[in-house]
Parts: C-alpha cells; sequence; structure tokens
C-alpha cells in the first residue's frame, strides 16, 4: 500500500524563529490510520501537522501528500484531499454565518448545489448546529465555534482529517461529538490525524501515536508502547491515562497483571484473570 502521507528529512524551521520548531522528521502514515501526535507546549505538534496540507512548507526535507510533493502546491489544491481543522478556530472561519462556513468547502470543490446542501445537512445533524445556522462564527461559544470549524471541514469529506487539539477547551458534550466524529471517521475509512494532549481520548480511539519533544520524533508506537515508556513519557511530561498508570504499577506488583490497559473495561478483565488465578 502506497502511505498517504510521507514525510522524508523534513526540518521546519520559521523566519522569525529562534528555535527549529521540526528536526529532521521522516514518517509515513498509511491510508486509514488514525494517529495521534503528542508533546509538549511547543514541541512542533501544529508545525508538523501543517505541512500536511501545505500551510507550512519545509525548511529542507520534503513532503508528500498522495504521491505528490507540497512544496510547489497551493493550500487550495491540497484542500481536496486534506482539511486541517485549526487548534484556534478564529483563525480558521471567515463567513459571515454558520450556514456560509459549511457550505463554503464543498461548493469550492465545485460540488453541484444538491449536493452542497445535502452535505450541510448532515453536518448540521452531527455536529447539532440546528440552532446555529444564521449566527455569524463569532456569536457562538468558544466550543461551538470549533465544533464548527470541524463540521466545516466535514463537509468536504477529505480523505486525511486532521484535528489540532479538537478537546482543549471543551465541555463534556462537544467532547462526545469529538469522540463520535473520530469513530465515524475510522468507520468511513478516512485517515485521521489528532493532535492532542488529552490521553484518554488518544486511548480510546486511536492505532498509533508520534511523540514529539522539542522538535524531534521520539517514538512512534501503538498507545499501549507510549504510555508504558516512562522514560518517554516522563521526559515529555505528559501522564498516561490514570486507569493506564494504575494497571502498570500492579503490574510492577503482580506477575498476573501482564496486559497494560487503555480503558476501564481492560482494566476490569484484568482483574478479572488475576482472581481467577
Ligand atoms: N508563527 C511562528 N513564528 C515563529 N515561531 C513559531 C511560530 N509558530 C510556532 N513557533 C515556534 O515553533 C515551535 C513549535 O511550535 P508549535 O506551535 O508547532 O508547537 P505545538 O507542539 O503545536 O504547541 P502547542 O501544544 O502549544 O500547540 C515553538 O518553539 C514555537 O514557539
Ligand atoms: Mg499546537
Amino acid at each position: 500500500m502506497e502511505p498517504i502521507i510521507k514525510v522524508e528529512d523534513l526540518t521546519h524551521i520559521y523566519p522569525t524563529g529562534q528555535v527549529v520548531a521540526v528536526k529532521d522528521i521522516s514518517l509515513e502514515i498509511n491510508p486509514g490510520e488514525i494517529v495521534g501526535v503528542i508533546g509538549q507546549n511547543g514541541s512542533g505538534k501544529t508545525t508538523l501537522v501543517k505541512h500536511f496540507i501545505g500551510l507550512l512548507k519545509p525548511t529542507s526535507g520534503k513532503v508528500i501528500v498522495n504521491g505528490k510533493d507540497t512544496a510547489p502546491l497551493r493550500v487550495q489544491q491540497i484542500a481536496a484531499n486534506v482539511g486541517y481543522v485549526y487548534q484556534n478556530p478564529n483563525h480558521q472561519l471567515f463567513a459571515r454565518t454558520v450556514r456560509e462556513e459549511l457550505a463554503f468547502g464543498p461548493r469550492n470543490l465545485d460540488l453541484p448545489e444538491d449536493e452542497v446542501n445535502a452535505r450541510v445537512e448532515q453536518a448540521v445533524e452531527f455536529f447539532h448546529l440546528e440552532e446555529l445556522l444564521e449566527l455569524h462564527p463569532y456569536r457562538i461559544s468558544f466550543p461551538l465555534r470549533k465544533l464548527v470549524g470541524m463540521a466545516s471541514i466535514y463537509t468536504m469529506r477529505p480523505a486525511v482529517f486532521i484535528l489540532d487539539e479538537p478537546t482543549t477547551g471543551q465541555d463534556n458534550i462537544t467532547t462526545q461529538t469529538v469522540y463520535r466524529l473520530i469513530k465515524k471517521l475510522r468507520d468511513e475509512g478516512s485517515t485521521v490525524l489528532c493532535v492532542a494532549h488529552d490521553m484518554i481520548l488518544l486511548a480510546e480511539v486511536v492505532d498509533r501515536m508520534l511523540v514529539l519533544r522539542d522538535g524531534d520524533l521520539i517514538m512512534d508506537a501503538t498507545p499501549r508502547e507510549v504510555f508504558s515508556n516512562y522514560e518517554i513519557m516522563s521526559s515529555t511530561h505528559l501522564t498516561p491515562p490514570q486507569i493506564t498508570t494504575l494497571s502498570l504499577r500492579l503490574r510492577e506488583k503482580y506477575d498476573a497483571f501482564d496486559n497494560v490497559a487503555l480503558s476501564i473495561d481492560e482494566m476490569v478483565s484484568e482483574v478479572q484473570k488475576f482472581s481467577n488465578k
């Protein structure tokens, strides 16, 4: 299978920047993978993923998306395949109403008006935006504005869906929508990249995690492997979900806990195995 994203020795230095934001990173992402990107504030997560839609161009190295080098391409040329939901929705949204915001992407793809309307309807239903359609995006709360950002990318059905901190600043209800969205994208066969500080979200939804520290890619493995790696976790100042920490502690103490649990369900089955022994 051809990777949908291929990164070769990517380095990025901002023109005004004092630091190398991304250092000599190489990686491949296959179609259908659900990948988390983690690391401390300023470790280069946003810088890395913005290259996948051409918002940033490599200082050196290459980024190949869908077989094409992104260096000479404009964002609009990549946007049919890749959607990026900004960390800050204020940098993304520009239309005067939520309805126009949702319709802009598919209209720009030259889809027939019927299809544009159908996609807007579907997004409104999925993200529960019924009451907001005629409002200015800046008149609605931050969590809902972020959902509008996701919905306006969802209407384009990109093959690669990039979410930058989708649950940061979200309340319980909008967080649940983010979980439902990622699961839906997975079921639809999309490739998903999710930058997040929310380890519980990642434990539940991703197959693979990229760990960044000071611009370096220091680990590329399953959430179970990443969360079990004490050195990696402490050097990035990130903490696994509490249930995983509990499971790691028990495993140190009792041989019977041989698997690391990522969820309460997995913990329960470990405890059951333990009590049967
Ligand atoms: N527009 C910019 N100009 C100059 N330097 C920048 C710019 N954007 C980011 N940087 C710097 O590049 C480095 C990586 O930043 P980046 O935003 O990619 O990190 P991040 O991992 O997404 O952080 P956060 O968790 O805070 O979103 C940081 O040192 C940051 O200060
Ligand atoms: Mg960021």
